[in-house]
Parts: C-alpha cells; sequence; structure tokens
C-alpha cells in the first residue's frame, strides 16, 4: 500500500485548513513538511460565498476569486501558492479511518498517511432529512449546502427550473441566506420552519419580525411552526410537493434544505475526549492526544469570556483558531510560549441590501434600538443584551465599519448599565462612546 509521511498534516481543506496553510508559511514552514488533506477536489476557500454570491445570477464568485484568504482582506492562495511554498495539496482524498497511537490516517483508495502532529479541521456535515425518516426525502432536487459540489448542483438546478417554485425547509441561516439568493434568481420562494421566528437561536422576536417583514415585502412566503413531513415526486422522480405537518401541501420544483449540522469527529471517536458535541481542546487547540490539535467547527475550547467551553460554527473563529494553534505547534518547537485564545464571539449574515453583525453572548434582558420601520430607507437597528447589569452582546443591521467596531469593543468591555431606559434612549450612541 502506498504510504507518505509528512511532519505536520492538516485533515480538511475548508476555510481552517486554508488558514493554518497560510500561517505555517508565515512561522517558516519547509517544503516537504506540510501537507492538507481533503476530500473536496478544490483548493481551500471561503465557505460563506457559497451561500451568497455563488448563488447570484449577477456578480456571481468563483473560483479562484474566494480561495482563503480573501474573506479577511488577505492574499488569495491559488493552488500556485501551495506549490511555491512546497505545501502538498492532497485532494478528493476522503480520510475513512484514524489511527491516533500509530499516528496513520488511511484514505477511501488505501493510501497511508503518517504524520508527526495532526490538526483535525474536519468541519461540519449537514443534517438530513433522510436520518429523521422524512418520507421521500431523497427525492430529486432536494438539495442541501456544505461544500462546492453541492453549491454546483443547487446552480444547475436553478437554471434547469427557470422561473420555478423553491421550498427552503428551515429558519436559520442556511434558510435566510438560500431564500433570498433563490429570490433574487426570479424563483418563487417559500419558507417552512418549526418555530414561532427565524434564526431562533440568535434573533428576539423582534429583531425576527423585521426580517420577516422584509421577507415577506420581497414576496417570500413565510410558514411558521410546521415541519416538512414528506415530498411527492413527478415520473422523472424530481420533487414536486412538499407535505408539511399541518396538513398543507406545497408545489416545489426544488427544496432546499438547511436544518443544522453536526461536527465530523467520528474518527476520532473514543481517541480523544469530547465535549458538547466536539472535540475538546485547551486554550491553544490542543486536545486529549498528544501531538493532535483540533480547530474550527469541530473543537469545544475554553471561551475565556464567558468561563464556558464551547463550539462555534462560525467563519470568523475557524480562521483565528486555526492561526492560534499554528502558532502554538510552532512556537513549542522553537521553545517560545504563546498566549493562549481568548475569543470574542462575532457572527454576521448578508442577504438582499440588508447585513447585520453580532458580537458576543445573547444572554439576559434587551433591548432593541434605532429604525426597524420597514418602511424607512435605512435599516440601522440593534440589540443590547444586558446580563447582570452589563451589557454582553451587541446586535447591528446596516452599521458601518466604525459602528461595527463600535459594538464589537462593548461586546469585549462588557460596560455597566444604570437601567434599560439609558440603552434604549440613547441607542447606538451609548456604544459609540464605549
Ligand atoms: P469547513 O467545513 O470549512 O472545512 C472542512 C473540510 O474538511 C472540508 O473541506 C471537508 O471536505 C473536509 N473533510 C471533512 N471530513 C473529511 C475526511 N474524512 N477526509 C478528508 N476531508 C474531510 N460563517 C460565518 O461566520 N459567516 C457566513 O456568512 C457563513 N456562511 C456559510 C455558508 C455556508 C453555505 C456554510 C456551509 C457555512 C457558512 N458559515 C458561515 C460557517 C463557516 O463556513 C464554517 O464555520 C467554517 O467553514 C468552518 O471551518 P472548518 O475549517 O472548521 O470547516
Ligand atoms: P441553523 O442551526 O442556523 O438553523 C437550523 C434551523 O433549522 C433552525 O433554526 C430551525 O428553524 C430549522 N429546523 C430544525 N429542524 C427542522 C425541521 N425538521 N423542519 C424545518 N426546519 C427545521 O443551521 P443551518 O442554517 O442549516 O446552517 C448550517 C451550518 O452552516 C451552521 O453551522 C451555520 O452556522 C453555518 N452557516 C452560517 C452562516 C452564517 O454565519 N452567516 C451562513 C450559512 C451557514
Amino acid at each position: 500500500m502506498a504510504e507518505k509521511s509528512f511532519k505536520y498534516v492538516i485533515l480538511g481543506g475548508g476555510v481552517s485548513a486554508g488558514y493554518a496553510a497560510r500561517e505555517f508559511a508565515k512561522q517558516g514552514v519547509k517544503p516537504g513538511e506540510l501537507a492538507i488533506i481533503s476530500k473536496e477536489a478544490v483548493a481551500p476557500y471561503e465557505r460563506p460565498a457559497l451561500s451568497k454570491a455563488y448563488l447570484f445570477p449577477e456578480g456571481t464568485a468563483r473560483l479562484p476569486g474566494f480561495h482563503v484568504c480573501v474573506g479577511s482582506g488577505g492574499e488569495r492562495l491559488l493552488p500556485e501558492w501551495y506549490k511555491e511554498k512546497g505545501i502538498e495539496l492532497i485532494l478528493s482524498t476522503e480520510i475513512v479511518r484514524a489511527d491516533i497511537a500509530s499516528k496513520t490516517l488511511l484514505s477511501a483508495t488505501g493510501l497511508i498517511f503518517k504524520y508527526q502532529i495532526l490538526v483535525i479541521a474536519t468541519g461540519s456535515t449537514v443534517l438530513r432529512l433522510t436520518d429523521f425518516g422524512v418520507e421521500g426525502a431523497d427525492a430529486k432536487n432536494i438539495f442541501y449546502l456544505r461544500e462546492i459540489d453541492d453549491a454546483d448542483k443547487l446552480v444547475e438546478a436553478i437554471k434547469a427550473k427557470k422561473n420555478g417554485k423553491a421550498v427552503v425547509v428551515g429558519g436559520g441561516y442556511i434558510g435566510l441566506e438560500l431564500s433570498a439568493a433563490l429570490k433574487i434568481n426570479n424563483i418563487d420562494v417559500s419558507m417552512v420552519y418549526p418555530e414561532p421566528w427565524c434564526m431562533p437561536r440568535l434573533f428576539t422576536a423582534d429583531i425576527a419580525a423585521f426580517y420577516e417583514g422584509y421577507y415577506a415585502n420581497k414576496g417570500i412566503k413565510i410558514i411558521k411552526g410546521t415541519v416538512a413531513v414528506g415530498f411527492t415526486t413527478n415520473a422523472d422522480g424530481e420533487v414536486n410537493e412538499v407535505k408539511l405537518k399541518d396538513g398543507r401541501t406545497l408545489e416545489a420544483d426544488i427544496v432546499v434544505v438547511g436544518v443544522g449540522g453536526r461536527p465530523l469527529i467520528s474518527l476520532f471517536k473514543g481517541q480523544v475526549a469530547e465535549n458538547k458535541g466536539g472535540i475538546e481542546t485547551d486554550d491553544f487547540f490542543k486536545t486529549s492526544a498528544d501531538d493532535v490539535y483540533a480547530v474550527g467547527d469541530v473543537a469545544t475550547f475554553p471561551m475565556k469570556l464567558y468561563r464556558e467551553m464551547r463550539r462555534v460554527e462560525h467563519v470568523d473563529h475557524a480562521r483565528k483558531s486555526a492561526e492560534q494553534a499554528v502558532k502554538t505547534i510552532m512556537a513549542t518547537e522553537g521553545g517560545k510560549t504563546v498566549t493562549g485564545y481568548d475569543y470574542l464571539p462575532y457572527f454576521y449574515s448578508r442577504a438582499f441590501d440588508l447585513s447585520w453583525q453580532f458580537y458576543g453572548d445573547n444572554v439576559g434582558d434587551t433591548v432593541l434600538f434605532g429604525d426597524n420601520d420597514l418602511a424607512s430607507a435605512t435599516h440601522k437597528f440593534g440589540t443590547y443584551w444586558i446580563k447582570d447589569g452589563k451589557v454582553v452582546g451587541v446586535f447591528l443591521e446596516s452599521g458601518t465599519p466604525e459602528e461595527n467596531k463600535a459594538i464589537a469593543k462593548v461586546a469585549r468591555v462588557q460596560p455597566s448599565v444604570e437601567s434599560l431606559d439609558v440603552l434604549k434612549n440613547e441607542g447606538l450612541s451609548f456604544a459609540s462612546k464605549i
């Protein structure tokens, strides 16, 4: 059996892998020392593009335009970059077995990879309706979105079903971003989700009401409080109807499902400590196993700010955790130390001409501020979260770069407030003073 050996192996070729490679290069990794093994066929890219400009009919994003690290304002790492640096990109290669004791990875085609130090960056996979036994969920034209191949299939379907009907299942990130992208492609969109409002993991009812109203004005039909329980197909096996639990049926040429993800950690079951569904790490992203690090979506790490172990499924953390792990690896070899990870949660989304950012923690009381009137020309509004008399989280729609910087600072500094009324009255100017 073919065997290859590397000093460092990054398992996974997504966002974390790309940012880790850049950091390895910055720290002087030598040609031949580092390999990235990915089941995807392309070099690491900025995954957020897939649910946004990749699907737009105009101003469409295509590779090589959004390879990492362009998303953070950095240089694009094209496949040639890896060649120049002597970093081996082992693509279209799925690892099916990992043995930490012998420091060995085995691919689906029987290749063996040996490493001295492993960085696990396998990210997440989607939850599928077939996992829940939803009848007919394996019909053609039911799509999920995680990797570029998924996005390509969806683009083909959008072209084939011109001016058709889509049902979007799920009211989270994928649900909201994909509904907008489909609508921009002139598809008639209905969204279905079980909760009383969209993005319930982050949004308050007030925040959600704005986005639901905005989407409704764009002609998107929102159906809440129910789920898809079955799909019927035409003679070609293509989905043509979605059956809802409340008895209604919706016509559909395309179905997009975004009902959450799960971190890909099964290769390491029983070999590393787990926590909260992810691989447990310290604040340097070291796992319980020697010479094994875990970064990005799979890592459950100490969030110092909240004195709690947490897992984060967002791109900012994928980038920063990868850099932290590589800095640690290289400093350790040089007999140096680095400071531990001290992360401030940062999430964002964009759809239509809307764009929001959130920093901090969404716990405690909330105060809505600004102009969330759908009829207004600007949509600058937001929400503060207040716990134990301190502002711990801030959400802002349509903020300028300076305003977004200001809300990030508030979430980091956690200023005390005398009363919720102060925040209500001062609104965004409270953040700008901190
Ligand atoms: P990521 O998923 O990026 O990479 C994992 C890699 O590992 C993939 O290449 C995969 O193929 C590979 N892999 C897995 N198992 C393997 C195996 N056994 N063998 C070989 N390779 C294997 N976040 C945000 O903050 N803002 C945003 O706008 C968006 N938008 C967005 C859109 C879409 C469509 C998705 C799916 C996700 C987002 N996100 C986001 C989330 C963000 O993209 C996500 O948190 C990061 O990509 C996580 O980076 P990782 O490197 O951990 O995993
Ligand atoms: P999510 O957790 O954001 O949303 C899942 C949603 O699924 C829930 O809000 C709920 O409305 C819905 N749901 C659950 N069960 C359902 C059912 N049976 N029928 C209908 N709806 C159901 O997950 P997602 O939107 O699928 O996103 C997947 C991953 O991609 C996450 O890790 C997310 O962070 C990431 N992502 C992030 C962004 C961003 O940060 N802007 C954008 C896209 C994707």
